[in-house]
């Protein structure tokens, strides 16, 4: 039976769900660990007020907040109400099997990392600072630092971010795709259109089933969103070297990357624009690949955005409404930031003595369901050497290098190429699953 449908309180859900504050150009993330329970509460207490919510549009600054479980058990949630939570959100990021389908191995594994893991204090909570421009986030963090050393909560870690003008470091326009959320964001083409349930805990998801329903009824997961948060540095110099080395000229170097990522460095997608960067094409996002370039002539099967969000191209009835379906129970909405200084191609081809200052990209995405939309992105999409009859290929972008992948195919009208002994361009330096509680869980955490 179809569930009726409920009115969406967007003034109780954070606002990163509802919009990505494209505007406010300058953000901070301080961790926190919340060790004292009195402390903790004393913060939160302090700054829920100042929390933004899914119906402002804010104009010079935006507060948010969000909680692991380390942090909620902190804060006082009995174990009997956490354990309603999500198995990954309550054991954490760094499990033996998670470490496993995220390819947190290697460099990448969570003993290297600088925070969220095991040899890193625990984190309990993220304190997401926006602000206009540099002046405001300063004004911003010194309100907050104050607020902080009053109720004393010890910040554990900042998070500095830069504003790259809207590209990633590998020199790439990000943040073009995203999935239209019904009755939270502007309407967009019914493919990309996902019910409210895949973000929002407590509405009617992809399944026609409502999330989490215990954990909504006892009233803290009520309008709220799980977080995924990961520290990705990205080796923009290895990235271009290693392209350079397999492309004869500077025009063939941009084509060999803008395979791998699956649009042009200015955003135009290689199904709409195959042979050239097209600016009037930089934003464009309706289209599909089955009928267009159903064997990844143009795009290529195994780039990162074809991977991610395949679109059309999923089993059963690839072309049609139901391969469309599938595809809108694994969506993300991203909301990362960038960080470090902008280094181009032709700079980064170039020697330099001087130790290059860490660069790369808070990931940050929003699901209702961690399992079943991040985790099984990462781990059966992006990561998975046999994605989609490849055989060990893995995401060209952060996916794993040999012998977990390493190879890049793209197909083509007469011979394919392929791109072998890649090595990994990421490395994971800190993460760790979040919740983005509504704002009246937040105020009975705080009281
Ligand atoms: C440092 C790491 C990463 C970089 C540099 C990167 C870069 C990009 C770029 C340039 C785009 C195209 C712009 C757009 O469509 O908005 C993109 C799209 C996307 N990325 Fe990533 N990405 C990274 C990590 C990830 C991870 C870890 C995931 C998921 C687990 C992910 C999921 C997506 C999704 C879902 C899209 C949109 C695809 C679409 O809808 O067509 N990305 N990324």
């Amino acid at each position: 039976m179809a569930a009726a449908p409920v009115t969406l309180e967007v003034g109780d859900v954070q606002g990163l769900v509802a919009r990505g504050y494209g505007t406010l150009s300058a953000a901070s993330f301080l961790l926190l660990g919340l060790d004292d329970e009195a402390a903790a509460r004393r913060w939160l207490a302090s700054v829920v007020d100042a929390i933004t919510s899914g119906d402002e549009r804010p104009g010079g600054r935006a507060v948010n907040v969000a909680l692991t479980s380390t942090g909620l058990a902190r804060l006082g949630v009995a174990d009997d109400v956490l354990q309603q939570f999500s198995n990954e959100f309550v054991h954490g990021m760094t499990t033996d099997h998670r470490r496993r389908i995220l390819g947190d191995v290697g460099d990448s594994s969570p003993e290297n990392w600088d925070w969220g893991g095991p040899s890193t204090a625990p984190v309990g909570a993220a304190l997401l600072l926006y602000a206009q421009d540099g002046a405001e986030l300063e004004r911003l963090l010194e309100e907050h630092s104050r607020l902080l050393v009053a109720a004393g909560v010890e910040v554990q870690r900042k998070l500095d971010t830069s504003d790259l003008d809207g590209f990633e470091p590998f020199g790439f326009r990000d943040g073009i795709s995203q999935p239209f959320v019904e009755r939270l964001s502007k309407s967009g083409p019914a493919g990309q259109t996902v019910r409210a349930g895949e973000f929002v805990l407590g509405y009617v998801n992809e399944h026609g089933h409502y999330t989490d329903e215990p954990l909504v009824q006892d009233g803290i997961g009520k309008n709220g969103s799980y977080l995924v948060f990961r520290q990705l540095e990205q080796d923009v110099r290895g990235f271009w070297r290693f392209i350079d080395s397999a492309a004869p000229n500077p025009a063939e170097r941009i084509r060999l990357a803008a395979k791998m990522v699956g649009r042009w460095p200015g955003g135009a997608a290689l199904a709409l624009s195959p042979d050239r960067d097209d600016p009037s094409l930089s934003e464009a996002n309706d289209f599909g690949y089955f009928h267009e370039d159903p064997v990844g002539v143009r795009c290529p099967v195994g780039a990162h955005i074809r991977r991610t969000n395949p679109r059309d191209s999923l089993d059963p009835g690839p072309g049609t409404d139901k391969s469309l379906a599938i595809n809108r129970r694994h969506r993300l909405l991203r909301r990362g930031r960038e960080y470090g200084q902008a280094l181009s191609a032709d700079a980064a081809l170039t020697e330099s003595l001087a130790p290059d200052e860490p660069r790369g990209l808070h990931f940050i995405c929003l699901n209702g369901n961690i399992a079943r939309q991040f985790e099984f992105v990462q781990d059966t999409w992006l990561n998975n050497p046999k994605f989609a009859g490849l055989y060990d290929d893995s995401d060209p972008l952060v996916g794993q290098s040999a012998p977990y992948g390493g190879t890049f195919t793209m197909p083509a009208d007469g011979v394919r190429s392929r791109l072998t002994g890649m090595p990994r361009f990421v490395t994971v330096r800190g993460g760790a699953y979040f919740f983005l509680p509504g704002l009246r869980a937040l105020r009975r955490l705080a009281s």
